[in-house]
């Protein structure tokens, strides 16, 4: 097994999208450039969502059209629907992702639609993203516990992840969207979803809420996954899942990599001065 671990920043979109404060495009276009110089390959920068539904990644075409792109690394957005990726293939998105829920009550409080619904949804935006050699991501949020439904059977999470990975999705990022997973539901998950999709095409995308994200990485370390997404400064949550608070941050997760001796290729210097961007921005003082 690999000694190495890709950490996937996404604390521009899934980070930024909580925050209440109207945030002006030119501090998140900073926040973009300083995380560009950390020795990321994937950056999620951008959400192409509705703005009734999300105001603050309403600016996400000028965050996109504003960054400096730096060599080597991927800029990614998410894609509800069509609108969503025309939107993203015109702002010049490197990648786009999808999003789903393994349990119908998120999925219905997220995009206002069944599970089956959004799968019928998503198969224009993997149609045309493989006319033009677009990777797609694809997203499961609530893999272990949902704030409406409760507990989630890992069975339903592996049927998701194999029906995104067989409709072309290259990463199935799967989300403990309110951070109450253990090192135990998390293993459980992800023994179910390892029969469907070959782990080197899985991440662990965690929230923090119970200061559990740590040890769930390190499960999933155990279990052969060695992607994760993370947030600078432990920033943001879902705004349509109660309770949410941010995703684990980045510069803990690279710091405790590190210490267990996984290469992350970043530079931590730089993750520290990120962070300290997006606390300033969080509390409005950036
Ligand atoms: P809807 O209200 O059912 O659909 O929303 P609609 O088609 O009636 O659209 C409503 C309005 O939005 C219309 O405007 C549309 O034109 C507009 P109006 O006619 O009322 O003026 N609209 C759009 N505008 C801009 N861009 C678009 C777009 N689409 C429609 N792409 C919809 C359905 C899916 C659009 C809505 O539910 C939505 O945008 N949901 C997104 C919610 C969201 O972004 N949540 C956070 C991201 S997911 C997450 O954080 C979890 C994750 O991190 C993993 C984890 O932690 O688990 C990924
Ligand atoms: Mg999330």
């Amino acid at each position: 097994m690999s000694d190495t671990v890709e950490i996937f920043e996404v604390g521009p979109r899934d980070g930024l999208q909580n925050e209440k404060r109207e945030i002006p495009v030119g501090e998140k276009i900073a926040l973009v450039d300083c995380l560009s110089g950390a020795g990321f390959t994937r950056i999620e920068v951008a959400s192409f969502v509705s703005p009734k539904w999300v105001p603050q990644m309403a600016g996400s075409g000028d965050v996109l059209a504003g960054i400096t792109r730096a060599p080597g690394v991927r800029y990614a957005a998410l894609t509800p629907n069509m609108r969503g990726y025309d939107d993203a293939r015109t702002a010049g998105a490197d990648e786009i992702a999808i999003f789903a829920s393994a349990s119908e009550g998120f999925s219905k409080a997220n995009v206002n639609a069944t599970i089956a619904e959004s799968i019928e949804r998503f198969k224009p935006i993997l149609e045309a993203a493989r006319h033009v050699d677009l990777p797609v991501r694809a997203y499961i949020s609530c893999v272990t516990d949902c704030p409406f439904d409760g507990k989630t059977d890992p069975a339903r999470v592996a049927e998701l992840a194999d029906t995104l990975f067989a409709h072309g999705c290259y990463e199935i990022s799967l989300g403990d969207t309110i951070g109450q997973a253990t090192p135990d539901s998390i293993a459980r998950m992800l023994i179910a979803v390892r029969d469907h999709v070959p782990v080197s095409r899985l991440a662990g995308h965690y929230h923090d809420t119970a200061g559990r994200a740590l040890a769930n990485i390190d499960a999933s370390l155990s279990l052969g996954v060695r992607v994760f997404d993370t947030a600078v400064g432990g920033l943001g949550g879902c705004p349509y899942a109660p309770g949410a608070s941010g995703n684990v941050a980045t510069e803990v997760v690279a710091e405790h990599l590190e210490r267990l001796g996984y290469d992350t290729g970043l530079d931590l210097d730089v993750l520290r001065k990120a962070a300290g961007m997006a606390q300033a921005m969080r509390g409005g003082e950036a």
